[in-house]
């Protein structure tokens, strides 16, 4: 393989195992990392590595010359959680970092982009359960109003510039390689670390919010499928619905103690509460299965078994 992919926001909960995931597959040296910090040892010594602030396109362009980058994927963004309490950091991050991206698309200085979305495009008005591909979104966070006019601008980049964009509407993501950034859905890692740590979890989310969910390598096969995808076969570019499994703390607390008998789980809601109930509880995701062939492997179960034997190490 002679592509080059550039990974932006490398080192975060996602783009650390993408980036890993990515240089097993065509070699270290053909999958650029960057980010504004460095990341983990793995991701340091496995290929090239760039400090690149996505906000300033000069600088995102500089990489993309040097490297010869025909793809890629763009990670960086603030946040649900966090950008409640810097929307304005977040507006800016969230969007400048996509118009730079997709611009270079349009002035064909890279080939495609993939950009991920979020169960955070729907809102309180939306159907909460079997959340269709199209419906109500009218999303009530910062990040949601983010998300969903970065879904529109694919589109509309897509339409009018012919610009091939691709996008998943990321479930809360359980990983046990690299720590959460700030998310509503944080909870469901933080409890399988202080299970093993402290025997006992605080929640912020109230006991029966059920939220939709997925295992980090689920969401990284996904995202892989859907990139390497016949062009044809990505009907929807705005981003596509994904589903793998959905649940509530109580059933995650009582799936940990089935493995950890004496674990205790207690509840203490904060302002994430209200974020959370504004989001879906299940998703329907018939059309990436139709599409592109998506079909989820890791229920809850399962995530926990391999959750608790690798934090375990
Ligand atoms: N993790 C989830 O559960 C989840 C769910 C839905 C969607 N997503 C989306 O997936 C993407 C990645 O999420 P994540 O969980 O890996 O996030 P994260 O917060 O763990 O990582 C984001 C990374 O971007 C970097 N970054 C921040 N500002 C930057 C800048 N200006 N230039 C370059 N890099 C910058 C950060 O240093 C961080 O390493 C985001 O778009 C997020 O909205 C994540």
């Amino acid at each position: 393989m002679s592509k080059y992919i550039l990974i932006i926001g490398a080192c975060g909960q996602i783009g650390t195992e993408l980036t890993l995931t990515l240089r097993e597959k065509h070699g270290g040296e053909h999958i650029i990392a960057s980010d504004i910090r460095e990341g983990n040892d793995e991701l340091m010594q496995s290929g090239p590595f760039e400090i690149l602030d996505a906000t300033n396109y000069d600088a995102l362009e500089e990489v993309i010359a040097y490297y010869g980058i025909s793809e890629v994927y763009l990670m960086a963004a603030m946040l649900s959680a966090t950008a409640e309490k810097f929307p304005m950091r977040a507006w800016n991050l969230n969007m400048n970092t996509l118009f730079n991206v997709l611009n270079l698309a349009k002035d064909k200085k890279i080939e495609k982009i993939f950009w991920p979305s979020s169960i955070a495009v729907f809102g309180p008005n939306t159907p909460k359960e079997d959340t269709p591909q199209n419906t109500i979104m009218e999303p009530s966070t910062v990040y949601g109003i983010s998300k969903q006019s970065g879904e529109r601008w694919c589109e509309y980049y897509f339409n009018k510039f012919n610009v091939d964009v691709r996008s998943i509407r990321y479930p809360g993501l359980i990983s046990w390689k690299t720590m959460p950034g700030g998310g509503t859905t944080d909870y469901a890692v933080e409890i399988y670390h202080k299970a093993l740590t402290e025997g006992s979890y605080n929640c912020f989310l109230e006991e029966d919010t059920k939220l939709p969910m997925m295992f980090m390598d689920d969401a990284i096969r996904a995202t892989l499928q859907i990139m390497e995808a016949p062009e044809e076969n990505i009907k929807e570019r705005s981003a596509y619905n994904l589903a793998a499994m959905s649940f509530t703390p109580k059933e995650m607390a009582e799936n940990i103690k089935a493995v950890l008998p004496k674990f205790k789980i207690t509840y203490e809601p904060d302002f994430r509460q209200e974020i959370a109930n504004s989001w879906p509880s299940s998703i329907d995701d018939t059309t990436a299965q139709n599409d592109w062939g998506w079909n989820a492997e890791f229920d809850l179960k399962k995530t926990t078994q391999v959750m608790l034997e690798n934090l375990k190490k």
